[in-house]
């Protein structure tokens, strides 16, 4: 930042709180942290509006204009300043924009995002030095009150019961490919449209096999075919009221794969992948209070086991994992993580020998 004219304003998608006495800001939207002091409030606060770093000199005329303009700079390094129509300034009007009335609570999206996860840099015993020394919290809850006896655990002899029983999370597979039919049954028992409601106000809505809080169904979901017969290996987005698939592109690798899902190995045998993200505005336009942020989650943890128990029922080996690298994948889905953003990871392959 060389030019005085230049014109500043403070990010929106900013955060500031203390942390063992002290003083942090955040840009969510970009990830960066910085640690302050009480003035740094007041500069930012001077910077609601695009103003240059000469008009800061006369609003804070006791400091000299070398140590405000080093300051301005290192504002501007840290994310907390932005520099008027630069690619960081757009992001941060479209976060504010798409995210107006969950901001800022809704800033927990953004903030968790691209974590760095134990097993990327660690072994095993890194991980456990990592953990509290104290033991682990206990697995069941009992209450004091009067007890009530319950009937014997007998179910009758059903293959729901079985599928239920059955799902579990495989981590090996075999290297036979899945079939087109087979995929196509799951993504429409798992994410086809089943029906429509007519939701007064609201118009027609969607039914699927999961639920969805207001009947918004805000997921999406894209497969990575790698090991699918029929399917040339790509990323595709799958039109759930059509039942068709459209490729987006012929970028699928097992390595992908892996990167996608923060280097965990066994991802790289899977026959196909289920990209699951949300549409938010399809939720927000309904439901303004950030609680519903909480209702997208909620969304796709029942899609994600509707997934997991259809895919059990056509004999394959079901997985999920949350540990995923967001910007990769969104990235390659050509989606813009603001909008519509990665939520959840599904896979399955063909059972191994030891499934
Ligand atoms: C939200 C969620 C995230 C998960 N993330 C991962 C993951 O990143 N890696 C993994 O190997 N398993 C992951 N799992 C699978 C769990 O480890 C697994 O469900 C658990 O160990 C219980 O085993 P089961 O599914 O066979 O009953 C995840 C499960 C859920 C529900």
């Amino acid at each position: 930042m060389r030019e005085r004219t230049i014109q500043l304003r403070r990010a929106r998608s900013l955060v500031v709180y203390w942390r063992e006495g002290r003083l942090f800001f955040h840009n969510f939207a970009r990830q960066l942290t910085a640690a302050g002091r009480p003035l740094t409030c007041e500069v930012l606060s001077f910077f609601g509006e695009w103003r240059t770093s000469q008009e800061a000199q006369t609003h804070f005329a006791d400091y000299t204009s070398r140590s405000l303009f080093s300051a301005l700079s290192q504002l501007v390094k840290q994310g907390l300043l932005l520099v008027k129509d630069s690619p960081e300034a757009a992001q941060d009007d479209r976060v504010a924009k798409e995210w107006s009335g969950w901001l800022p609570e809704g800033s927990f999206h953004f903030s968790t995002k691209d974590a760095l996860y134990a097993h990327e840099n660690s072994s095993l015993a890194r991980f456990k030095a990592g953990l509290p020394k104290t033991p682990s919290p206990r697995i069941f809850k009992t209450v004091k009150g009067t007890k009530k006896t319950l009937p014997l655990r007998a179910f009758p002899d059903s293959e729901f019961i079985r599928v239920l029983m059955a799902r579990k999370t495989h981590r090996e597979f075999s290297r036979q490919k899945l079939t087109l039919e087979t995929l196509s049954q799951l993504l429409s028992l798992v994410w086809g449209v089943t029906g429509y409601l007519d939701a007064s106000i609201f118009g027609k809505l969607v039914r699927k096999t999961s639920p969805s809080g207001g009947a918004r169904h805000p997921g999406e979901v894209y497969v990575m075919a790698l090991r699918v017969k029929g399917l040339r290996p790509g990323l595709y987005h799958y039109h759930p009221a059509q039942h068709h698939l459209n490729r987006i592109s012929t970028n699928a690798t097992r390595d992908k794969a892996w990167r996608y899902c923060a280097r965990q190995g066994y991802v790289r045998n899977a026959a196909a992948l289920f990209l699951m993200t949300a549409v938010f505005q399809r939720t927000m336009w309904k439901y303004r209070h950030a609680r519903a942020y909480r209702v997208v989650l909620l969304d796709a943890g029942h899609l994600c086991q509707t997934f997991c128990l259809v895919a059990t029922w056509l004999g394959l080996a079901p997985f999920c994992t949350a540990a995923l690298k967001d910007t990769l994948i969104e990235e390659d889905l050509g989606i813009d993580g603001i909008r519509e953003s990665i939520l959840y990871v599904a896979g399955v392959g063909l059972p191994g020998p030891t499934s």
